[in-house]
């Protein structure tokens, strides 16, 4: 049974099939799926969430694969305003989305710290690997707030487009060196 975490202001709850309804509410935006892998279908179907956890999600979470947490504010248990994951293998190893209001308040930075406290000292992982489009600034930016460092580029396709891409990385000798310095992950 996977854990809740929590973070200064957040608690990341295992995800439920149950959470479907609410992230169908707030997912399918323009500005939410443009920088995710095109593999997400857009015009995003009305039952596109609920598809994706019962059949992509969940087999791989009880595989032991993926890990997958929706967020919230410690002060709104109820309500769901985006989420995080963490995937076994070479190339990605993480994924997160935030509803728009919440955005822009250091809210995912704290969910990654979280996350990568997890990865590398629950899971025991010795790197964590993140793509993402060089012109996702936000995404970028909690990158390097995070001390990852980018270790290829190439180009691949978005819901937008094609798009370079830059591969970020951190080790868990990184991570244990930086994050008690780093002022999100309190
Ligand atoms: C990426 C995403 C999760 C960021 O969540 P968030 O809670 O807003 O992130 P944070 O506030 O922790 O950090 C974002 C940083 O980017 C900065 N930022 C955001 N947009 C920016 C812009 N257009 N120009 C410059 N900086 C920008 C913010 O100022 C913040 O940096 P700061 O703390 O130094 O000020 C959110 O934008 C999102 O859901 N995007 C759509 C899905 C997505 O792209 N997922 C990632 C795929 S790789």
């Amino acid at each position: 049974m996977l854990a809740q975490l929590t973070a200064e202001r957040l608690i990341l709850r295992p995800l439920q099939l149950s959470d479907a309804d609410q992230a169908q509410r707030l997912f399918p935006q323009w500005e939410i799926v443009k920088y995710l892998n095109a593999k997400v279908p857009w015009p995003f179907p009305a039952d596109g969430v609920l598809t994706f956890y019962r059949d992509v999600s969940f087999p791989a979470i009880e595989r032991g694969d993926e890990w997958h947490w929706t967020l919230r504010l410690k002060n709104a248990p109820d309500e769901l305003i985006g989420a995080i994951s963490l995937h076994r293998g070479d190339q990605i190893n993480r994924g997160f989305w935030l509803s728009q209001p919440w955005q822009g308040k250091g809210l995912m930075t704290e969910a990654v710290c979280a996350t990568n406290d997890f990865w590398f000292d629950v899971l025991g992982f010795d790197v964590l690997r993140a793509p993402k489009a060089a012109e996702n600034i936000a995404s970028r930016r909690i990158s390097e707030k995070t001390g990852m460092r980018i270790v290829a580029t190439c180009e691949s396709e978005y819901v937008c487009g094609r798009l370079l891409t830059e591969m970020w990385e951190i080790t868990a000798d990184e991570w244990h060196a930086k994050r008690h310095v780093l002022n999100h992950c309190r």
